[in-house]
């Protein structure tokens, strides 16, 4: 208790709040996961929204995938990116140098997503679709995560890591790509579904109309699920 006062003290100094992302919804959600714990849950799956919609089509597609894997005791959590500041890889390499497992840049929320990144047993990196790619705030993740791992020997080595993406109609198999290839070159591994996972809509809520990307996710989260328990249980 005392040492994470000491430790929230340096982050505050060095300008990164580590309780950025704390959100009641959030805060809910893991209290309700201490009791889904003590039925012998014990693996985690962390997934980062990097739509700058805070709980749009992007965060249902994911609480889709979340229902699968809570049934099976996993806990989940959810951290989204809106509003939040997260800026793109300054290309210092000073993580090769450090190798402490922390980016070099401070100011931002990047090391507390790698805290959570590292403690969990599972990823899920969403996005919309922006111009046919992830958004910028995911790919800032992607680029300072990544390369943090590189210089660390493979942080996220054999984790379970999974993309989702949102999208109004063209352009998701490219963002889609985009994640898989950081769970690739992490030497993560990676399970299937029954289609690309991807859900279609436009406004808020739209994609609890797209039938098929909520089975799709549906079917993502029961592997994922699966793939854990063959990895941990
Ligand atoms: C900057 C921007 C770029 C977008 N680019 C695309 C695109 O390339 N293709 C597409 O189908 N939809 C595009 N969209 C629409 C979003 O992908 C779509 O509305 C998605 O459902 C948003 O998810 P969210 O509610 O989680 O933010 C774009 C939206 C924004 C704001």
């Amino acid at each position: 208790m005392i040492g994470r006062i000491i430790l929230n003290y340096f982050y505050w100094k060095a300008g990164a709040n580590p309780n950025v992302f704390r959100q009641k919804p959030d805060d809910e959600r893991r209290y309700a996961n201490i009791f889904r714990d003590d039925q012998g849950g014990e693996m985690k799956v962390v997934a980062f929204n990097g739509s700058a919609r805070k709980n749009g089509n992007t965060a249902i597609l994911v609480n889709h995938v979340f229902r699968e894997l809570e049934k099976e005791g996993i806990e989940t959590e959810l951290m989204q990116f809106a509003g939040k500041k997260i800026r793109g890889c300054i290309a210092c390499y000073k993580c090769f140098e450090n190798k402490d497992q922390r980016c070099s840049v401070t100011h931002d929320v990047l090391n507390s997503c790698i805290e959570k990144m590292i403690e969990a047993d599972g990823i899920i990196l969403a996005s919309p679709t922006y111009f046919a790619n992830v958004s910028t705030e995911l790919k800032a993740l992607i680029d300072r995560s990544g390369m943090t791992s590189i210089a660390n020997e493979g942080m996220f080595k054999r984790k379970v890591g999974a993309a989702v993406v949102a999208v109004r109609r063209g352009g998701s198999i490219h963002a889609f790509n985009a994640i898989n290839h950081f769970f690739f070159i992490g030497q993560m591994i990676v399970p299937g579904s029954t289609y690309w996972n991807m859900g279609f809509g436009k406004d808020k809520g739209d994609v609890e109309k797209d039938e098929e990307g909520l089975l799709t996710m549906k079917a993502l989260g029961e592997n994922m699920a699966w793939l854990l328990k063959k990895i941990h249980g």
